[in-house]
């Protein structure tokens, strides 16, 4: 079943900081830099998303966007408590923006405890190949996303608690589509 909800009119937002590249891209491929500085340019854009916005009850809902070579772009929506679980992009490169909603993001920190991070909409993540991440839309407001990866997205490794509490991969999947739960 899928709902079609109105969102709230999205709001102007001045540009986030630009990231600093970490490293030469792969021909042909984007830097997180890059990837956020394209979902920002495509979220600024409603005409291109908006339209096509959905909500799935089932679970998160995503549809493909129109992109440059090399780089895989997604529309993704949430409902309240849809989410991910904590997983890795393989060796893409990855940066998602909030386009309407708020989604929270959790990264392991020292100890290997999530620590949360609330992205309101016009806020955009990067992702570096190896970094784990899970994200969440722990508000009460459904949301909508917009997401890049480069190469685009071939395999996901999820991770967990092991025995002894540190984190370790649970499963590893071969996947083109965005933060999957398969
Ligand atoms: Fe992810």
């Amino acid at each position: 079943m899928t709902l079609d909800l109105t969102l709230p009119p999205t709001t102007a937002t001045a540009p986030a900081p630009r990231v600093a590249p970490v490293a030469a891209a792969a021909p042909g491929t984007l830097r997180t830099a890059e990837l956020a500085d394209l979902v920002r340019s495509i979220a600024a854009r409603p005409d291109r998303w908006r339209p096509l916005v959905r909500f799935q009850e089932s679970g998160r809902w995503w549809t493909r966007l129109d992109a440059p070579a090399g780089v895989d772009v997604w529309l993704l929506t949430w409902l309240p408590a849809q989410g991910t679980e904590l997983h890795d992009h393989g060796r893409s490169s990855a940066a998602f923006t909030v386009a309407a909603g708020t989604l929270t993001e959790l990264r392991p920190g020292d100890d290997g405890a999530p620590v949360p991070q609330g992205f309101a909409a016009g806020r955009t993540q990067t992702v570096e190949p190896g970094d784990l991440h899970d994200v969440v839309n722990a508000g009460t407001e459904p949301a909508v996303s917009i997401h890049a990866y480069s190469p685009p997205l071939t395999r996901m490794t999820y991770w967990g608690a092991g025995p002894d509490g540190v984190l370790v991969p649970t499963r590893t999947v071969d996947t083109d589509e965005p933060e999957t739960d398969a």
